[in-house]
């Protein structure tokens, strides 16, 4: 009985009744939570530090772990093999006009850093045909929305059967495309696929893609969404959402299921604010099966938590 009542003051903690203090954070900061569970990276040697492209692209060959230390721009689309870990020193390392591609490979942690602005016409970060990807506190941005939609390509996308992904503690804004997951509705081969957690990310002034999941599983909690224009989360062809503790400002369609695609996808929302602009529109109701534990900060916290607590310089290396 008692239980059950301990449970009851935990969903009702996660509406608007009673916010938690600003700083008042449950979940841990250094933690890998979520489908990405497992995920070890390069390991935990001292590894090799980079400050150039040429250096980078050279310890990239090796895998392993890689700290990169300072900023490092125009170093193109660049190649990660499996068993790597990229690591931001300090709190303003990062790229800017650098995109990481992840194809056929297993095992990648990105951390603590800042990505500005994609190569022309490129993503980000794109993961292809690859498992067990974490992506934690990092600053992924471009220039806005100016210039064309498709001057630069997503700034987190995973397809091709890629599957077993957190993204966890990162900021993203200011561009048109937000984090692609499933590329096309022809590509039925990634149902079943595409298991992917977001928590305790922001998403600011990002057009639409927040993300969009095509046949796969998506688990989005405890994140903060701002001022995004034309949608939030995306579900498509099947794919099952699962969208919690979010607060929702300024977001059209926050949680749609009907939206740009041959079929509909499948969402359950509870315990988010919507505010604002922010409209939901859930034909079909569903959840993939979470079997994991985590542990979600209350909606009318998260985008203080996030702020203080997510992107660069927060878990150092
Ligand atoms: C990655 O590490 C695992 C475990 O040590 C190993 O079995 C596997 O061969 C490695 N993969 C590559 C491509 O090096
Ligand atoms: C939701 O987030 C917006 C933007 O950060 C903020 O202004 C608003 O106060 C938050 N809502 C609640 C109920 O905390």
């Amino acid at each position: 009985m008692q239980l059950i009542n301990l449970a009851a003051i935990a969903l009702t903690a996660g509406s608007t009744a009673f916010a938690a203090p600003l700083n008042a954070r449950a979940a841990a900061v250094d933690q890998l939570v979520g489908f990405g569970a497992g995920t070890t990276g390069g390991g935990s040697g001292s590894g090799t530090t980079v400050n150039s492209c040429s250096t980078f692209e050279a310890a990239l060959k090796n895998g392993g772990v890689i700290k990169v230390n300072g900023k490092i721009s125009g170093c193109g689309i660049l190649k990660v093999l499996s068993n790597t870990s990229i690591l931001g020193v300090g709190s303003s390392s990062g790229f800017s006009g650098t995109g990481l591609r992840l194809k056929d490979v297993s095992n990648v942690i990105i951390r603590n850093l800042e990505f500005n602005t994609a190569p022309s016409k490129g993503d980000i970060i794109d993961i292809e045909s690859s498992t067990k990807v974490w992506l934690d506190h990092c600053d992924i941005h471009s220039k806005g929305l100016v210039g064309g939609k498709d001057d630069y390509d997503g700034l987190f996308d995973a397809k091709h059967g890629s599957d077993f992904i957190t993204v966890s503690w990162t900021k993203f804004h200011d561009h048109w495309k937000g984090s692609l997951i499933g590329h096309s509705d022809k590509q039925t081969s990634d149902a079943g696929k595409l298991h992917i957690t977001y928590h305790h990310n922001s998403f600011i002034n990002v057009n639409s893609r927040l993300p969009s999941v095509r046949f796969g599983a998506a688990h989005v909690y405890s994140s903060c969404y701002q001022n995004n224009p034309t949608s939030g989360v995306n579900s498509r062809m099947g794919a099952k959402v699962l969208v919690e503790q979010n607060n929702f400002s300024n977001t059209p369609l926050s949680v749609v299921t009907d939206l740009d695609s041959a079929e509909e996808g499948f969402a359950t929302e509870r315990n988010n604010i919507f505010s604002g602009t922010s409209t939901t529109r859930i034909t079909k109701t569903g959840a993939p099966t979470i079997s994991y534990s985590y542990t979600a900060d209350p909606a009318a916290s998260v985008c203080d938590i996030v702020a203080k607590s997510g992107g660069v310089g927060v878990v150092t290396f």
